[in-house]
């Protein structure tokens, strides 16, 4: 395929994800754990723009709120991108871009930010650049970044294996409307990982697709798919910040379907029965003082793609 946008400048709208399922295996040798995850993109979106800069030039400026705890320039995992694109191209010298990333994603919220913009940028880099690239390369690029790109990429719900990167999509139907509890603080991906290796340090028993799940999706049956949510990581997201139980259980005790941590956290995500009911819960965390970042988003949406 051809990515070519005639213009100077590109954008790109790339999703945030929660995982209605993460198994995990123990850690391997070379550090990562296998896991069975199911992904749900989810409408809370960054927007990745690309302009022609001169060659071999990458920059990479973030803009919003949490923009200060963001890495630019090469740091930054969109830099990598750009840079890793440039040089399957064969042209590292010839090729230039400067990134704005405007961020509304959770900044180590456990929705895959960073990925987010890494997707983005490829996706980006590609269109300005006129590449010839399919879209199947641009996710074996994207893997190289991070375990999460392939799926920003690629949106929708879908099932992750190996270090969540190899995808297969999932039947689901209907809309799923969640609140999610954000957190100030975040949590660092890597140490959940280390608590949970010393949580379970054989890991998931057996490492499977949770079936319920599945089932609960392909009828579009939200209250099933409440009870069936499931995180090995919640323990070790919720053991290293205790401080949360509270907004979890008091989640679930005012009506929602489920509750579960993101990914490595530390973001709760809750299913609700309708977008109402999303409201409704809203309110009622607000007004017991909990929950002091809460958003209203709905899944499945698609991955990312072209607004210009
Ligand atoms: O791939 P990504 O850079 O997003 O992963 C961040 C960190 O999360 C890794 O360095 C690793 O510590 C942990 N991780 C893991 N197993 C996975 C995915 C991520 O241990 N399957």
């Amino acid at each position: 395929m051809k990515f070519s946008a005639d213009c100077d400048h590109v954008v790109v709208r790339v999703p945030g994800k929660i995982n209605l399922a993460l198994r995990s295996g123990p850690r391997r040798p070379d550090g990562y754990h296998d896991l069975v995850t199911i992904f749900q993109a989810v409408s809370v979106y960054d927007n990745v723009r690309a302009e022609h800069a001169p060659p071999g030039e990458i920059s990479v400026e973030v803009l919003g709120p949490k923009a200060a705890a963001v890495p630019t320039g090469l740091a930054n995992l969109a830099g990598q991108a750009a840079a890793r694109l440039a040089a399957w191209a064969g042209a590292e010298h010839r090729l230039g871009v400067r990134l704005v990333i405007e961020k509304d994603i959770p900044v180590t919220g456990g929705m895959a930010g960073g990925s987010a913009d890494a997707a983005g940028a490829l996706l980006a880099c590609a269109t300005l650049w006129d590449l010839s690239i399919d879209s199947a390369r641009l996710a074996v690029l994207g893997a190289e970044l991070g375990a999460d790109v392939p799926f920003c990429l690629r949106g929708g719900t879908a099932l992750g294996v190996n270090r969540g990167d190899q995808l297969t999509p999932v039947l689901s139907r209907g809309t799923y409307h969640w609140l999610l509890a954000l957190d100030e603080q975040g949590l660092s991906t890597p140490a959940v990982f280390s608590r949970f290796d010393q949580l379970y340090p054989r890991g998931s028993q057996p490492l499977k697709a949770e079936q319920s799940i599945c089932d609960a999706l392909a009828k579009g049956d939200a209250e099933q798919l409440g009870k069936a949510l499931v995180n090995d990581l919640q323990p070790a997201a919720l053991n290293l910040r205790p401080d949360l139980w509270e907004v979890y259980s008091s989640g679930l005790e005012l009506g929602a379907l489920g509750a579960v941590v993101s990914g490595s956290g530390p973001t709760i995500a809750f299913l609700c029965r309708s977008e109402a009911a999303a409201i409704e819960l809203s309110v009622q965390l607000s007004s017991e003082g909990l929950g002091h970042n809460l958003r209203r988003v709905h899944g499945p949406v698609p991955g990312a793609r072209l607004l210009i």
